[in-house]
């Protein structure tokens, strides 16, 4: 079966996948956020059309294999940089198949469409996932207790 990426808006049902998907990988960056708050926010994202946040999921039939977002800000260390690609997510049974680079195409075209010239992300430990699909490096700094490293891509927005 093909691997379709659509509008979360489109499929509601997968919130609570993917917010327990976020709470397990991300939950040590904001330990003070709940798995309710986190449906709550995927949820209030669906009701609003247009615009920022968008969330995309790659679907197999009624089924969630991923995820990865257009946010207006992922650090708040760094609000001069905007818009960013961030919570890129392949459940682990269909990693290593190319749908977590799909997501991350699929998120940069999505910024193009916004005008953005630039699209930024920031990583722990996959630079070099970034890095193949044409990201370069910005900086490497520590945020909140973890080293990480801060990307950036051109897009072909003009
Ligand atoms: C990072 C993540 C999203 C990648 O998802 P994915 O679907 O496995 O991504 P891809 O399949 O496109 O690429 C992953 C690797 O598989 C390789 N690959 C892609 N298709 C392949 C195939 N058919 N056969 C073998 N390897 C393949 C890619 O070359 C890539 O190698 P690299 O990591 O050395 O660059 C996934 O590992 C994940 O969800 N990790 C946990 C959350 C996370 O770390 N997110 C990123 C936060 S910054």
């Amino acid at each position: 079966m093909s691997i379709i990426i659509d509008n979360l808006i489109s499929y509601p049902e997968f919130i609570p996948m993917l917010a327990h998907w976020f709470h397990a990988e991300w939950g040590h960056f904001h330990p003070q956020t709940t798995l309710e708050q986190r449906i709550a926010k995927l949820k209030k994202r669906c009701t609003q059309t247009g615009g920022l946040p968008l969330t995309l999921v790659a679907r197999m039939g009624d089924h969630v294999v991923g995820t990865a977002s257009l946010v207006k800000h992922d650090m708040e260390v760094h609000l001069e940089l905007t818009p960013w690609l961030s919570s890129v997510y392949v459940d682990k049974t269909y990693r290593r198949q190319g749908i977590g680079s799909q997501l991350v195409k699929r998120i940069v075209q999505e910024a193009e469409h916004t005008n953005a010239k630039r699209l930024y992300l920031f990583t722990p430990d996959r630079k070099s996932f970034y890095a193949r699909m044409g990201w370069q490096l910005l900086y490497r700094e520590k945020y909140r207790g973890q080293q990480v490293t801060l990307m950036e891509i051109r897009t072909a927005a003009k």
